[in-house]
């Protein structure tokens, strides 16, 4: 008798799953059978026979793909690309000194260099990928995350596959526009439509390099088509042309189909009109690191009052082969932004940095309800240190050759209600700790 109920309730259980994945799957397999020439021309280009593949205990798989062989090739500016194994530069630490005597005002944020950021309370320096645990990839080859058919399918159009939305070609002077001011300058953001960020900027300065220690979270990301990020931009050009590169974490559940926190990079000459996309979706970056994958989850993601996790983002250009290179934690190199790339960052450096986070939406700004997408923690800023996510160590270099806390900052944000920023010190005689985010959509305050 129990046996017979048992299997009853199987059959019952089978019924609901299959008639629930089949109205779920209708729309994908016809657009799978539409598209299916398109998707596979697409795949093989988008992905490299690897020599080895290994399937991570989340469902991705990485290809170890032969180094030379990676998609940066394809690459018309780096067909003849000779790899650089390792970044040539070192860069000396400023020691403390005392506050210069002239001040930036009028920011509310003191920013002269200071004693180091208060103690870490209980951090510890990451760059663990879960992936690393199903196995590693030979020397000679790279791990890259392997671009599937259901990865195709959620995209808004093959064409732009791994590319951020692109800002207009033309804007007029409106709410959009993200401006922020610096040493009594104002600075112009570019159009932040769809977006809404939380950002420090500094800029005056030719930046050859920049970095910041991040706190890893996991924030709720409300509807699949938005993606929000922690991150460190480095960039060149006017608002709405101008040339970035870019790394940091991301919960974007239309590129990688869940909602797990994945280290990515990302870059463009055209501020996201046609070119650069994330990680190495398109031909760009060239990977050295055999051990990290981009796109791929990074962890573990720190907790409320609890262990905080962080990872230490740094892009540099090496003057002596013009290439930005990326490193995380402490000098770990994973590879470059080669100089045929740019035009701006082609010889000269970046004229502005921004450390934060930006969440993608359309429900942002003077769309109603806003969007529950949180950034960061999902805490505000105010939480500081354990609830909020953090930017420690902030530095710059310049020509110098000098890793310092930049002279000129401001704060931006779009919206101080749902997502809010605050580069905070405990006294003067402390540099500041940049906190930031939010919940996105909250009672009154972000209706
Ligand atoms: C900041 O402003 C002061 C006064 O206008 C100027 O002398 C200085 O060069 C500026 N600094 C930067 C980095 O732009
Ligand atoms: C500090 O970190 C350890 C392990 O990383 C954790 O067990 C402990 O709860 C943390 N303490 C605080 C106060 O966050
Ligand atoms: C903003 O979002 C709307 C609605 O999804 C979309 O039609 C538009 O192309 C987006 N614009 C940008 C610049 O992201």
């Amino acid at each position: 008798m129990e046996q017979r109920s048992g299997m009853l309730l199987l059959a019952i259980m089978c019924l609901i799953v299959f008639s629930r994945s089949e109205t779920v799957d209708v729309d994908v397999n016809f657009k799978a059978k539409k598209y299916s020439l398109e998707i596979n021309n697409k795949l093989k280009l988008l992905n490299k026979r690897g020599v080895k593949n290994i399937k991570s205990e989340n469902g991705d798989i990485v290809d170890c793909v032969d180094i030379y062989k990676q998609p940066a090739f394809d690459h018309p500016a780096l067909q003849n690309h000779k790899i650089q194994t390792q970044p040539s530069f070192q860069f000396a630490s400023q020691a403390p000194s005392p506050s210069p005597s002239h001040s930036p005002s009028p920011s509310p944020i003191p920013s002269p260099i200071r004693s180091p950021v208060q103690n870490d309370h209980n951090s510890s320096q990451i760059i663990s990928q879960y992936w690393q645990r199903s196995g590693s990839c030979p020397d000679g080859t790279i791990p890259i995350r392997r671009i599937r058919r259901r990865d195709l399918l959620r995209a808004a159009s093959f064409e732009r596959f791994g590319m951020k939305n692109a800002a207009p070609n033309s804007y007029s002077t409106n709410d959009d526009i993200g401006t922020v001011y610096i040493n009594k300058t104002r600075v112009d953001l570019g159009p932040q439509i769809n977006r809404s960020a939380a950002i420090l900027v500094t800029t005056g300065y030719s930046y050859i390099g920049a970095q910041g220690d991040i706190n890893i979270w996991n924030p709720k990301v409300e509807s699949p088509d938005e993606y929000t990020t922690a991150q460190i931009w480095l960039r060149n050009g006017p608002g709405n042309d101008f040339e970035s590169v870019e790394s940091g974490w991301m919960v974007n559940p239309k590129l990688y189909g869940d909602s797990a926190t994945r280290l990515f990079v990302y870059w463009t000459v055209d501020s996201y009109k046609s070119t650069g996309c994330f990680d190495l979706t398109c031909s760009g970056f060239v990977q050295t690191n055999k051990d990290i994958a981009l796109g791929m989850p990074l962890g573990p993601v720190s907790s409320e009052a609890g262990p905080q996790y962080q990872t230490t983002f740094s892009i540099n250009k090496d003057v002596n082969t013009g290439n930005w290179w990326l490193r995380l934690g402490q000098n770990v190199a994973v590879g470059y932004w080669p100089p045929g790339l740019f035009s701006y960052m082609k010889q000269g450096p970046a004229t502005l940095v921004e450390w934060g986070g930006e969440v993608y939406s359309s429900k942002v700004k003077n769309n109603r309800p806003h969007t529950a997408t949180a950034m960061g923690s999902g805490n505000f800023a105010s939480g500081l240190d354990g609830y909020a996510c953090y930017v420690k160590q902030v530095r710059i270099v310049d020509y110098s050759m000098q890793l310092k806390y930049p002279e000129w900052v401001g704060s931006f944000v779009d919206e101080g209600n749902c997502y809010s920023a605050q580069n905070y010190a405990q006294s003067l005689a402390y540099e500041p700790t940049f906190y930031f985010g939010g919940p996105g959509r909250y009672y009154n305050y972000c209706p």
